[in-house]
């Protein structure tokens, strides 16, 4: 078992919100659209019935394959057991069709990487006009490009690392001229780390970006930022306490997400509250600004000054049992059956396929 320190707060009060509350919610605490359209769709759907027949996608045919198919049985055995009428369907070619003639009313996504969160399967259910969870085909099909998210946080004045654009033909020098050592290889539409290297010296590049375009046939060369790693769980109008992941690795790697028992993940994050507040709206507006909605993550590092910098949004994150969103929830007081049909209420939320 992964350390997960889930200490309580030990003083409630405004600089110091009491377990349960939400770190941010957009509109405030005490209005806002939460209280408004969702809150309402929550309440008429009390009954797991009023969801009708729901499909749980996972699998698929991502490089994220092999998580999507555990967070999917995480998902769907959470539905189950708060008696929503779910199945699970392992998206392959035929999906849409497994889709029409099981006449379901909505479907929980929870498929990872391309084909699932980069807006192909938000925009054919779109057109079986099956609801869905989470973000719409513009938000998932920009967050899965994490060149396009940047240039949007760029353009609009959001902390990002600089980077470079790494072709097939770009003379790797110029990354070295532009960001200097150390910096982060990494392909432009990848999850849970596959094929990120971090590079310290110029005569490791050719290989670490050999290692990318295994994955994509565009690269990012980022500035790597040295400091604490943290992410940031967005569940509809609000943000979930940031957690602060800690490795003995080099970086928070494929091995440290899924596989070594080596990872701690702190929340409370160990930051002063105001401060954590203040990150947290920034990452939910960092989330809405590149149009995803509904749920999510976005991951961040703060550097040695404490200044953050946006590494990327997740929409579909993983829902697994070594999974950030459910232990930010559960530090909020959220259950994973809780969570779960808190997600699965997004697909009521007018205009979330947008
Ligand atoms: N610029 C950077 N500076 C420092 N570390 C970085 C940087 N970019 C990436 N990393 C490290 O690599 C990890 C994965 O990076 P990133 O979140 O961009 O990729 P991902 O594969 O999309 O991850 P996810 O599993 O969240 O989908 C980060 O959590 C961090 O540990
Ligand atoms: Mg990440």
């Amino acid at each position: 078992m992964d350390a997960f320190a889930t200490e309580g707060r030990s003083c409630a009060n405004e600089a110091n919100p009491p377990r349960g509350a939400p770190l941010f919610k957009k509109g405030g605490i005490q209005g806002g659209f939460w209280c408004g359209a969702l809150e309402q769709h929550m309440n008429t759907a009390t009954d797991p019935k009023a969801f009708g027949k729901v499909a749980v996608l996972y699998g698929g045919w991502s490089a994220e394959r092999e998580i999507s198919l555990k967070s999917g049985a995480t998902v769907l055995a959470a539905l189950q057991r708060c008696d929503v009428d779910a199945y699970g369907i392992d998206a392959g070619t035929d999906v849409l069709q497994q889709l029409a003639r099981g006449k379901y009313d909505r479907v929980f996504n929870i498929l990872h990487g391309r084909g699932g969160e980069d807006g192909v399967i938000q925009g054919a259910l779109e057109v079986l006009r099956l609801p869905y969870t989470g973000s719409g085909v513009l938000g998932s099909a920009l967050t899965m490009n994490k060149r396009l998210t940047k240039v949007v946080w760029q353009q609009l004045g959001f902390p990002t690392p600089p980077y470079v654009v790494v072709n097939r033909d770009t003379d790797l020098g110029a990354i070295e001229e532009q960001l200097g050592f150390p910096v982060a290889v990494k392909p432009t539409r990848e999850g849970s780390s596959i094929g990120i290297s971090k590079v310290t010296r110029a005569e490791d590049l050719a290989e670490a970006c050999e290692l990318g375009f295994e994955h994509d046939d565009t690269l990012l060369a980022e500035r790597w930022i040295s400091g604490g790693e943290y992410t940031a769980g967005v569940l509809g109008d609000e943000a979930l306490p940031l957690i602060r992941m800690e490795t003995p690795r080099s970086f928070y790697d494929y091995q440290a997400k899924y596989l070594t028992d080596t990872t701690r993940y702190h929340c409370p994050c160990g930051l002063p509250a105001d401060q954590e507040r203040d990150i947290a709206a920034l990452c939910w507006r960092a989330f809405e600004a590149v149009g995803a909605s509904g749920w999510g993550r976005v991951d961040l590092i703060l550097d040695e000054r404490f200044r953050p910098w946006l590494l990327e949004v997740n929409t579909i994150p993983g829902m697994t049992d070594h999974s950030l969103v459910p232990k930010a929830a559960a530090a909020a007081g959220i259950d994973l059956e809780t969570l779960v049909m808190r997600i699965l209420a997004t697909s009521l939320k007018e205009g979330a396929q947008s």
